[in-house]
């Protein structure tokens, strides 16, 4: 009789969390995961983009469920924290990847309010989640914690300082959650795309086809979640191979 085999799936029996999963690279990377075996926990503030990712998901034979929720509100954060250790009484990987950007111009002319959207969802968000998070990750004694920064937290970029200074804060914070955290074998790394093909900016002076796409970027963290427990890659930057 012929016996049907059964794939290897390198995340089997894992769950993951990823922010900001309603499009753009969070949908590439709830995507990937999924296919990988992951039981996936889609957030972001748009209720009905997320559904129809979780259900394209589950389509594809994926396991995914749709979890509204902004990162900017510490209850609803905690309430995902409380959702997803009730149902999976585990976190195996947590991808913060909602973000914003602000290009409109100089600091000094940039309204306080805008500055404080952009601060709050790019570093306050990956805090709240982590805050929320590291507990289940330590009571479980492993853990892949992703900040999806961007080339933007390493480099100057005029007429964008508040984005500059959210992703630069992002990669502090990931170097030093990380030193917090290892000793628990819970690895936080960071990923710092450059332009990558999404609805995020301005990108109508580039040329979208030599730009990054969202699945390079699910591709990197593929990569990190499937390591050695040994080895902890804790940073990567990502380039297009040609400038767009
Ligand atoms: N595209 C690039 O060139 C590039 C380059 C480097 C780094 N990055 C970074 O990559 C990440 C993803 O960007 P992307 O290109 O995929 O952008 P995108 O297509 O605009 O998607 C952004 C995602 O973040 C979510 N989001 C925004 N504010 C949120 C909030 N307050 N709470 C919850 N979710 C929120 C959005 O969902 P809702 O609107 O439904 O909430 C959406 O799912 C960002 O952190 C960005 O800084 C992008």
């Amino acid at each position: 009789m012929a016996e049907t085999a059964k794939q290897f799936l390198p995340l089997d029996g894992q769950v993951a969390v990823v922010t900001g999963a309603s499009r753009g690279i969070g949908a590439a990377v709830a995507r990937r995961l999924a296919t990988m075996g992951a039981k996936i926990v889609a957030t972001a503030r748009n209720p009905e983009s997320l559904s129809q990712l979780a259900q394209s998901i589950r389509e594809n034979g994926g396991q995914c469920e749709a979890v509204p929720c902004d990162v900017t509100n510490l209850a609803q954060v905690e309430a995902v924290g409380r959702a997803v250790e009730k149902k999976y009484g585990r976190l195996d990987i947590l991808v913060n990847n909602a973000g914003i950007g602000n290009f409109q111009g100089k600091l000094h002319e940039l309204p306080p309010d805008d500055w404080d959207r952009v601060l709050n969802t790019n570093l306050r968000g990956p805090y709240y989640f982590i805050r929320a998070f590291a507990p289940l990750m330590i009571r479980g004694k492993s853990g892949h914690i992703i900040n999806i920064s961007s080339l933007a937290g390493k480099n100057p970029v005029p007429n964008g300082a508040a984005y500059a200074a959210s992703k630069w804060g992002l990669n502090g914070l990931s170097a030093s959650v990380a030193e917090e955290l290892r000793g628990q074998s819970i690895r936080v790394s960071v990923i710092c795309p450059g332009s990558t093909a999404t609805e995020f900016g301005d990108h109508s002076a580039k040329n979208e086809s030599k730009m990054l796409t969202a699945e390079d970027i699910a591709q990197v963290v593929a990569m990190i979640v499937t390591q050695a427990p040994q080895s902890f890659v804790s940073e990567i930057s990502i380039r297009p191979t040609q400038k767009p």
